[in-house]
């Protein structure tokens, strides 16, 4: 069956305390907590509607630039979940397939569990379905209430539940898959009487009930998948959950981490077998790493980086979106920015790329040709290609191209002044 993804997005967000950027903007090893959510559904769905509102320009500009199949819908003023998803009405007017609901704010959910969440909906016969999980700390989540049977009563928000509905365990994830054409007359009818005067979309449930019609809870063994975002403390806690399990990846694939604790490898890097990466790493973004390579200690990968096989990025090293073919050093100390460098490159330590022109604003490719190599604390003023084979002497500042086996040097002539120091002594 056809299925269309709503995605909340429209919230203020205000626990972040943010003045510049929406919460569902915030990030997480360079990819936005939407860009999360809307990857984990892309593949599900045929079509994404993404609720905005709070700062609505920014998030439909990135959604736009980065999700083609998505359409970005306004919710104003924002008068709660309930209400958000009914903004989508008039779009589904007709469509009678399934609604998978998500919140741009929990990153952490996978598109394998979602997969399963809609074989749960299709294989129970459901019209409508929560997901849920057990949290030994459930503060701050809605309450899963259950009749004396077992089955599903309805969600208690924290701010309006009882004591007794406040020591429930059981949590709604945020996450909802509906028959469209039998629950959407819901979102005409829900009310607004209750502790935040909003329309909940947690009120669903107790409607679907009333319409006798068939109300599940899909449990979630993972609880961590869940884990929602509202404040900068869970922004720190769901970046180092996922980080532990990317890198667990990482090593039943044959990585060496020398250190997860201090180790940071975004979700969207690929990474060759018997690559060691070396502790205080941080790797955002997209990358691709070849088969035995060694990558750091202390190096940053800020995304758009293809390392070929046999590639070593040293301590202090910073590269973004740049090539580095097979065999290539990169030692010590540098910025490759922008650049494509050959294969069996020798980078001498404290290197730079200066890929930016702060007058024009604009970025320049570098290309170092095979067998190149550069003496230390050499600037490479882009845009410049270094041709095949070609040497560049230390200290020297290059903004021509070099043609291929020549030697560049910008370097002074050395001066010796012999007993200079002594004779100033006497
Ligand atoms: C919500 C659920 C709660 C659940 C939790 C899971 C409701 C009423 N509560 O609570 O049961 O346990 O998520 O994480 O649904 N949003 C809009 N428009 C609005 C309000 C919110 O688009 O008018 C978006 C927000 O941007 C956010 C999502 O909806 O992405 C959830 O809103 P949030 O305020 O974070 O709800 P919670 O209090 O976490
Ligand atoms: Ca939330």
């Amino acid at each position: 069956m056809d299925i269309k993804a709503v995605i909340l997005a429209a919230g203020k967000g205000t626990r972040m305390k943010s003045e510049t950027t929406p919460k569902v903007l915030h990030e997480i090893m360079g990819k936005t907590l939407l860009g999360y959510v809307l990857d984990n559904v892309k593949n599900l769905a045929s079509e994404e509607f993404v609720i905005v509102g709070h700062h609505a320009e920014e998030v439909e500009t990135f959604v736009k630039h980065n999700y083609k199949n998505a359409k970005t819908v306004l919710q104003s003023p924002q008068l709660g979940t309930g209400h958000a998803v009914s903004m989508v009405c008039p779009y589904l007017e007709n469509y009678d397939g399934l609604v998978l609901i998500l919140c741009g704010d929990t990153p952490l959910i996978k598109e394998e569990t979602l997969k399963k969440f809609v074989e749960f909906h299709t294989s129970h016969a459901s019209e409508l379905t929560v997901m849920s999980t057990i949290f030994e700390n459930p503060t701050n989540y809605g309450r899963i209430i259950r009749e004396e049977n077992g089955s599903l009563k309805c969600i208690v928000e924290e701010k309006d539940a009882t004591n007794e509905q406040k020591a429930v365990k059981e949590v709604n994830a945020g996450i909802y898959c509906l028959n469209w054409g039998k629950i959407k007359s819901a979102f005409g009818q829900l009310k607004t009487n209750n502790a935040q005067g909003e329309y909940y979309l947690t009120d669903i449930i107790s409607w679907g009930k009333s319409q006798n019609l068939n109300v599940n809870a899909f449990i979630l063994d993972n609880s961590d998948e869940i884990y929602g975002i509202n404040s900068r403390s869970n922004l720190a806690t769901a970046s180092k959950i996922m980080n532990k399990r990317n890198l667990e990846k990482y090593m039943d694939e044959g990585v060496t981490i020398v250190d997860p604790d201090s180790t940071w490898i975004s979700e969207d890097t690929e990474i060759g077998q018997d690559t060691i990466i070396y502790p205080a790493t941080y790797i955002e973004g997209k990358n691709k790493i070849g088969k035995n390579c060694k990558i750091g200690p202390c190096a940053h990968l800020r995304g758009g980086v293809e390392v070929c096989d046999n590639v070593k990025v040293g301590n202090f090293v910073e590269v973004k979106k740049s090539k580095i073919s097979s065999n290539t050093n990169v030692g010590h100390l540098s910025y490759i920015g922008d650049s494509d460098l050959g294969e069996r490159v020798n980078i001498g330590a404290g290197t730079i790329t200066a890929n930016y022109d702060p007058i024009s604003k604009t970025k320049s490719r570098t290309i170092l040709e095979d067998d190149v190599k550069i003496g230390s604390n050499t600037v490479l003023v882009a845009p410049v290609t270094v041709e095949k084979g070609a040497n560049v002497g230390a200290g020297s500042v290059i903004t021509k191209n070099i043609s291929q086996w020549a030697l560049a040097i910008t370097r002074s002539p050395l001066k010796i002044f012999e007993n200079w120091v002594k004779n100033k002594l006497q």
